[in-house]
């Protein structure tokens, strides 16, 4: 089966780069950049993280983007993760990145992405391995601060194809974006969000009806509403589900008890995810592997689930044949 999952072919549709960020390149980007960190070692970093819900781990993830200062350090980040993709046969990624997480230390937004799309275009001629965008508004932040980040981000739009929303759910709706979303659509960008990871049934339902999201990250309290599950079929959205980042965050208690199998039993469209593959343990093929074992899901299943990756992607629609 572990070789079965890694000859797919297969695209990661939930992923963000920040949280790419493995504690040898975090030290090795610290040094370079005179910065000093809190932990004396790879392994003491290694051990801070454990967590207990989603802030614990958005504490130390904002933290160790500090270090990232200079276009080569997020070209660097970036390379780093799709030479991960190579080697496990992920074709295409949708990479996610929060530009507020750095503009609000000063950096620019030209210095992030241009770091990241350099990576990325290099890593499509060498390694094979296409991407597409994903600019993330911080959602514990105000609605006026992702507009400024929509206008930074105007000069750039050829290079990013979608806007998402992360960071702290509960008491951040999504209902809070409206307007930012609307003018986002406005600008060509596809409209895509977290929701139902921590937030209840009504941040997916607010999401779909307000922000007009194409695909639903995470998005596992869908269940709690028979009706918003009949709905997300019907509009045939998505899920990019993240098994390891459940666990790591405690949004499932244990694999054995993940609701994926339930969720394609019900009809409802998954993908497998690595969120934030440094900090919660794996990348995509550790996610299916986990998640295979624990559910003693078949390989039809399993193929089903690679082939929604390409199916539910950003990739124009004939450009997708080449894929599938
Ligand atoms: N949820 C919300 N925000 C995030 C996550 C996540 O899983 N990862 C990085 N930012
Ligand atoms: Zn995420």
């Amino acid at each position: 089966m572990k070789q079965f999952i890694q000859n797919l072919p297969k695209a990661e549709l939930h992923l963000h780069i920040e949280g790419t960020l493995e504690p040898d390149l975090l030290f090795k980007i610290a040094k370079r950049n005179n910065l000093k960190i809190p932990y004396n070692t790879v392994e003491e970093l290694a051990k801070a993280y454990n967590f207990n819900c989603l802030q614990d781990f958005l504490d130390i993830y904002y933290q160790g983007a500090n270090v990232l200062i200079y276009e080569q350090d997020f070209y660097d980040l970036t390379y780093s993760y799709l030479k991960k993709c190579a080697e496990q046969n992920v074709r295409h990624t949708e990479i996610m990145f929060d530009p507020q997480t750095h503009t609000k230390r000063g950096i620019s937004f030209k210095t992030v992405i241009t770091g990241i799309s350099n990576a990325c275009a290099d890593a499509e001629v060498n390694l094979g391995v296409s991407s597409l965008l994903i600019m993330s508004y911080l959602r514990h932040l105000s609605e006026e601060d992702a507009f400024k980040t929509l206008q930074e981000s105007l000069p750039f739009k050829d290079k990013i194809t979608a806007v998402g929303l992360d960071s702290s759910e509960a008491g951040n709706p999504p209902s809070k974006f409206m307007k930012v979303f609307e003018a986002s659509i406005n600008e060509g960008y596809i409209p895509l969000a977290h929701a139902g990871e921590e937030g209840d049934a009504d941040y997916v339902w607010e999401a779909i009806d307000l922000l007009g999201i194409k695909r639903i990250d995470h998005g596992n309290n869908c269940l709690q509403d028979e009706n918003l599950i009949a709905d997300i079929i019907d509009r045939d959205l998505a899920l990019t589900i993240c098994p390891l980042s459940n666990t790591a965050l405690k949004v499932v208690d244990d694999l054995k008890n993940h609701p994926l199998k339930k969720m394609m039993d019900l009809g409802l469209k998954v993908t497998i995810n690595s969120d934030d593959p440094a900090y919660f343990g794996g990348h995509v093929n550790d996610n299916y592997i986990a998640i295979q074992k624990a559910l003693n899901l078949n390989k039809e299943e399993i193929y089903q689930i690679a082939k929604n990756s390409f199916q539910y992607s950003l990739i124009d629609d004939l450009k997708k044949e080449e894929y599938l």
